[in-house]
């Protein structure tokens, strides 16, 4: 049997061992699946949940004292990058776009504070996108002093927002910085010329290192990366290239991203050449590669895809095992409930999943008439909250301690789970996970494909609807 060979670095560098894959293993493995950012996934969601619901839960959470965290979306970009599975709406820079869309997002933020009825301690503020940089340094302003107004903000906390380098200037860096974010996460993909080009995205290391300097001295208490390993021509060479400019620039967490090929959803993707995307075991050696090379420059590997230095709260928090997972991938978690602004945008409150409208129109339809612009969602049942904090634990720490899981549900996990045993059993007898009597635990070849292993305990899976919608799990 063709077996691969990786060779696969974990904690310090005298950690350094040898997993072997054979190929049919990773034939078995390499399927469609879920990325786990929520659960139920945003698949199985419905317009069960509507405005009313919302309203409830809102209203349930204006009731009590939990915290929030906050997320606002900026659909814009200037251009786009044909890789993008983000929900983001491509216009040239123009500030009367910019203007119309706050003119909108400031009534929904109304509607949603006034209808808590109470301001709510935010501890963690996210703007994500799109590019929330599209927005001028006016338009950051107003919207933050907006937020500012309706909920009172802990400038302690995490204050974060995605840039595209292509979008700022050192002003602009600085002006963010003083109205109060600390954390920035920019988008880098890939800095090979051919790959760029490709892609669509065009962005110079030496542009990057000047950004990333403004950042510095801006003095932001954290600077991320994103990269996406497995794009058109991407070869573990060029991708090693790659990886060495980012470890000179030093910054303190990278996300490390599969490449999502979900061509049916995201339209721009059927441009590329399918020769010249790399087949599994090429982009699987592609990632193990950069993980290794991520290792020995000191960084820490953070769950799946997610990279620190020490120092970092990210890492920090993976040790304590206080990461979380939700619709922006891993994250710190400070506040108990989960409120998403703007068009697209996806909240977690009171057990419920909510997502916004996801196109313009519709969004500024809604909040034009004064309604919540709510489009779809979950209510958790107790199987689903039970499956979603397995599938957590698993993504987030690589384990499943059984008597916590005891504690936490009053039944016992062998159980809850006997018709999972024979998809625990498999991973056991495939080498990806370890069980005994108290735990099941990842082995460090059942890293690389988590996802799987989670897809076993995903109730709807189960159910045969199929998986087609999602990207492969290599
Ligand atoms: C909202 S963008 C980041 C901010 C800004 N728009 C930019 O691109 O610089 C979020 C990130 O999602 C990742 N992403 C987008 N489409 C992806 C895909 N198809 N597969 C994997 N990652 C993807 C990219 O790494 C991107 O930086
Ligand atoms: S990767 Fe970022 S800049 Fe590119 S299209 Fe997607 S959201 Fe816009």
């Amino acid at each position: 049997m063709e077996k691969i060979f990786f060779l696969f670095r974990f904690g310090g560098p005298q950690e350094l061992l040898m997993i072997t894959i054979d190929k049919q293993t990773l034939q078995k493995y390499d399927v469609a699946g879920p990325r786990y950012t929520s659960y139920p996934t945003a698949p199985e969601w419905s317009k069960q949940v509507d405005a009313a619901i919302y309203r409830e839960k809102l209203q349930a959470f204006g009731r009590n004292d939990k915290t929030v965290s906050l997320y606002v979306h900026i659909p814009f970009c200037e251009q786009l990058c044909y890789f993008c599975a983000c929900n983001k709406v491509i216009r040239a820079a123009e500030d009367k776009v910019g203007d119309e869309y706050l003119e909108f997002l400031f009534k929904e933020i109304d509607l949603v504070a006034n209808t808590i009825g109470r301001r709510k301690a935010v501890k963690q503020l996210h703007w994500g996108g799109g590019t929330p940089t599209y927005l001028s340094e006016d338009q950051s302003r107003r919207l933050f002093d907006k937020i500012a107004g309706a909920f009172d903000i802990d400038f302690e906390g995490e204050i974060a927002i995605e840039i595209d380098p292509r979008t700022v200037n050192q002003l602009k860096i600085k002006s963010l910085r003083a109205m109060g974010f600390n954390r920035i996460s920019m988008g880098i993909q890939d800095f090979d010329e051919k790959v760029q080009d490709d892609i669509n995205r065009v962005q110079p290391y030496t542009a990057v290192k000047a950004v990333h300097e403004w950042c510095r001295e801006a003095g932001f208490h954290s600077v991320n990366f994103d990269l996406i390993y497995g794009l058109p021509y991407q070869t573990r060479a060029t991708f090693h290239d790659t990886v060495t400019q980012v470890i000179a620039l030093k910054p303190d967490r990278i996300a490390l991203y599969s490449f999502a090929y979900v061509p049916w959803l995201s339209k721009p993707q059927n441009k590329f050449n399918l020769d010249a995307m790399p087949l599994a075991d090429e982009k699987l050696d592609i990632f193990i590669a950069a993980r290794e090379q991520l290792l020995c420059a000191g960084y820490q590997a953070i769950a799946m895809d997610h990279f620190a230095l020490a120092g970092d709260a990210m890492a920090i928090a993976y040790h304590q095992g206080n990461l979380h997972r939700n619709f922006m991938g891993y994250t710190l978690k400070p506040a108990d409930e989960f409120i998403g602004l703007g068009v697209s945008a996806i909240g977690f409150v009171e057990d419920t999943y909510v997502q916004n409208v996801k196109t313009l129109p519709d969004y500024y339809k809604y909040v034009h008439e004064g309604q919540m612009p709510t489009e779809r969602g979950a209510l958790l049942s107790e199987d689903d909250r039970i499956r979603r904090q397995v599938i957590n634990s698993l993504m987030c720490t690589f384990r499943v301690n059984k008597r916590k899981f005891f504690d936490t549900w009053g039944k016992e996990f062998e159980d809850y789970f006997h018709a999972e045993a024979e998809h625990i059993a498999q991973c056991v007898q495939d080498g990806l996970m370890a069980e005994d009597h108290e735990c099941l635990a990842v082995t460090d070849s059942g890293k690389i494909f988590i996802r799987n292993i989670c897809m076993g305990f995903d109730y709807y899976l189960r159910q045969q609807r199929g998986t087609q919608r999602y990207s492969r799990t290599v």
